[in-house]
């Protein structure tokens, strides 16, 4: 809140679904930090999204727009994935597009990242945005966005996500990750297994922000 406060040009925030980040959703359109955040140039992207209508409880744009957006952010402010295409692959490259016209140039300047902060969760599988275990998605290096045709945990629907490269660009990713359900995975994550979530760094800083019920033995105390 206060790096956004500091910073006084157009701030781009890359949000995520699941459920971990309700509460903090919740929050943000509470005194304080509704006060103190400037809507008027806070930009509000998704990591990735569920191939469903906008307006389905499913749809993670949706669900953020619900609990705050449509109530503290101007429309033109919030850029969802859209889920209006023929298919998931379509809609990956339109909001490819809308991230390289807002961002400017179509390579990365690690000078420049696209995102001041990107949110993430871990899935039950090691996932991150939808980027699942041994998918093709995983290792894509040059488009931005991607189509997931299947997902690999519930929801089963089709997935439409942002790739490492493009969620690594950033000043910081902000992994939350909360409940004794997690602690398993969480430990898998941490001590570098090869997963999606391990994989998924930031070019800035990457920050977790983990609950005692999901904090690995070996973290504890720490
Ligand atoms: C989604 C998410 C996904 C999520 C993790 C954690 O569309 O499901 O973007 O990557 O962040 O699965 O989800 P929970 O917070 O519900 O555990």
């Amino acid at each position: 809140m206060a790096k956004i406060a500091t910073n006084n040009s157009r701030v781009a925030i890359c949000l995520t679904g699941g459920s971990s980040p309700t509460e903090l959703y919740r929050l943000l359109a509470t005194d304080p930090f509704r006060s103190r955040i400037p809507w008027d140039r806070v930009h509000w992207f998704i990591g990735d999204e569920r191939f469903v209508r906008a307006d389905d409880p499913l749809n993670n744009m949706g669900m953020a727009r619900r609990i705050f957006l449509d109530r503290c952010a101007p429309a033109a402010n919030i850029h969802p994935i859209p889920t209006d295409t023929v298919d998931p692959e379509q809609a990956a490259r339109r909001y490819e597009s809308e991230l390289k016209s807002f961002y400017g140039a179509n390579d990365f300047d690690p000078a420049r990242p696209l995102f001041d902060l990107v949110l993430m969760g871990v899935g039950p599988d090691g996932h991150t945005a939808s980027l699942f275990p041994d998918y093709p998605a995983i290792e894509e290096i040059e488009r931005w966005v991607v189509g997931v045709p299947q997902a690999h945990v519930e929801p089963f629907v089709p997935r439409v996500t942002l790739t490492l490269p493009a969620l690594a660009s950033c000043r910081e990713m902000l992994f939350e990750v909360a409940g004794a359900q997690k602690r398993a995975i969480l430990t898998r994550v941490l001590d570098g297994e090869n997963l999606p979530a391990s994989r998924a760094r930031s070019t800035g800083e990457t920050i977790w922000l983990v609950d005692q019920a999901a904090l690995p033995e070996n973290f504890r105390g720490r």
